[in-house]
């Protein structure tokens, strides 16, 4: 529980990131913005830690950072559990569920019927709707349930629907085994098979699930973003949230790259999409885990937490179309810098005692030189986390091995790469600190990197290898102010 300070209190716990009071949580679902409120739900298991019958948890915001968790938005019915999917403001009233003047929440999400599954039907998941007319506090499902039924693929789920204003209708981007099926509506309750994509293109190591589709402007053009997340697969193994860039026509997308492009390449993003109804911003958030020990993690009376908002945006690094993430605006309105620290060329693996405090942290390190660098993240009992640039392979990493407790799986303690894209000669790394996670963006978040990590108490920055060769700067500062 939250305490007068503002601090919650369990071993663990983090600070910045939102994470349910008690018990299991994952995929974020339904992100909508809508009068001043964004909204989260989530894949939420309310009696007990570990994955359970899905429900949809819920918590709203003013500005993504301050959560108020709110009651369970829908709970299993006689169609199944309530797996992934998304929300829209139905602004048009097109489904009909409006009150004069007034605009519907519309939920799209997956009906998984656990009967089916056991049973080998093939089609046991189907996709149905549900609508609020009170900003998303209660909702009532559509009697004509399910609204898109299952052809007889297995894995048939993860709606994410937007509206398409060229041709006025909603387009569903829905992850159909390892690949992504289109399909376009009228009013949210009919839906016609448009196109399938991704047969030869992206990483196919596992299932394809959660996948988003929307617009990023870059130099005055208008190019379209298919995210698709997948499980197993990931750069560092488990599950990750690949992209494609490309066009989209209101039927079809097609990719403009043949190789595979990771949005996060830590171990610790997954199921990112991005919310509704946000205007041009682009807002992405992630589960803040991985399926490969998920279910194992040593936290309690919850399980996992989200990542912070990130903004997306798109640059064109030597012809190639890459998405960058930055930490939303919101988090940046940071307290004056704690500790500013000019060229350091130390070596030394101690932390800085200064700034040994109990608050997330945001620490940006600029360096005028792209040679070996790396960053310790440690606390008093000697636990540490390394945060570093490897230049001889051109790769990020983040080395989590004496990161505290890891032993509850067996993969846990390692050291996780990313490759650097940029092609200037100024590193810039921006590290997102909380209880028990690091978040990197590199070159303006051209490579990100999402790793968490249990140590008995916070960790604290220093330096192990200061940028050498060219002037350099760090700067921590506190987040506290800004999430109390
Ligand atoms: C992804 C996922 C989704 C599914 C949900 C079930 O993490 O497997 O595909 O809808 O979780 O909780």
């Amino acid at each position: 529980a939250q305490t007068d300070t503002g601090l919650y209190k369990e071993l663990y716990r983090p600070q910045l990131h939102f994470s349910p009071k008690a018990h299991w949580m994952n995929d974020p679902n339904g992100m909508v913005y809508n009068k001043g409120i964004y909204h989260l739900f989530f894949q939420y298991y309310p009696d007990g830690s570990t994955w359970g019958p899905m429900h949809w948890g819920h918590a709203t915001s003013p500005d993504m950072l301050h959560w108020k968790e709110q009651a369970i938005a829908l709970y299993p019915d006689s169609l199944g559990y309530i797996f992934s999917g998304s929300a829209v403001v139905d602004e048009k009233n097109t489904s009909g569920f409006g009150k004069k003047g007034q605009a519907p929440l519309v939920a799209i999400f997956t009906s998984h019927d656990p009967i089916g599954e056991k049973a080998r039907t093939g089609k046991y998941e189907n996709q149905s709707i549900a609508y609020s007319l009170d900003n998303g506090i209660t909702w009532t499902k559509y009697a004509g349930n399910p609204v898109l039924k299952n052809p007889g693929i297995a894995d048939f789920r993860d709606p994410k629907v937007m509206w398409y204003e060229a041709s006025k209708k909603w387009i569903m981007t829905l992850a159909t085994q390892d690949r992504i099926t289109f399909y376009s509506s009228p009013n949210l309750k009919e839906w016609t098979r448009e196109s399938e994509f991704g047969a030869k293109a992206g990483a196919h190591g596992g299932v394809w699930e959660c996948p988003d589709l929307f617009p990023l402007t870059h130099a005055g053009k208008q190019y379209w973003i298919l995210i698709v997340n997948i499980n197993p697969g990931g750069p560092n193994g488990g599950s990750a949230t690949q992209y494609f860039t490309g066009q989209f026509d209101g039927h079809g997308f097609t990719a403009n790259h043949t190789n595979i492009k990771w949005l996060d390449y830590g171990p610790d993003e997954y199921a990112g999409i991005t919310w509704s109804n946000t205007g041009k911003r682009k807002i992405f958030l992630g589960w803040m885990s991985n399926w490969a020990y998920a279910g194992e993690v040593p936290t309690h009376p919850w399980r996992s937490a989200m990542t912070i908002p990130r903004e997306l945006g798109l640059a064109n690094v030597n012809g190639r179309l890459l998405i960058k993430s930055s930490p939303v605006r919101e988090l940046k309105k940071q307290e004056p810098p704690l500790l500013t620290i000019t060229n350091n060329r130390a070596t030394t693996t101690k932390g800085y005692d200064t700034v040994r405090n109990e608050e997330p942290y945001m620490l940006t390190l600029t360096a005028d030189t792209i040679k070996d660098c790396s960053l310790v993240l440690s606390n008093k009992e000697g636990e540490q986390v390394i945060v570093g640039y490897d230049a001889s392979a051109n790769q990020y990493y983040i080395d989590r091995t004496r990161s505290g407790k890891t032993g509850f799986n067996k993969g846990f303690a390692s050291r996780h790469v990313a490759p650097r894209f940029a092609t200037n000669h100024t590193l810039r790394l921006v590290l997102v600190v909380d209880r028990a996670s690091v978040e990197l963006f590199a070159d303006d978040g051209l490579t990100v990197m999402t790793s968490i990590f249990f140590s008995k108490s916070w960790l604290n920055p220093g330096v192990i290898d200061g940028p050498r060769g060219g002037d350099s700067k760090i700067v921590v500062s506190r987040l506290g102010r800004v999430w109390k």
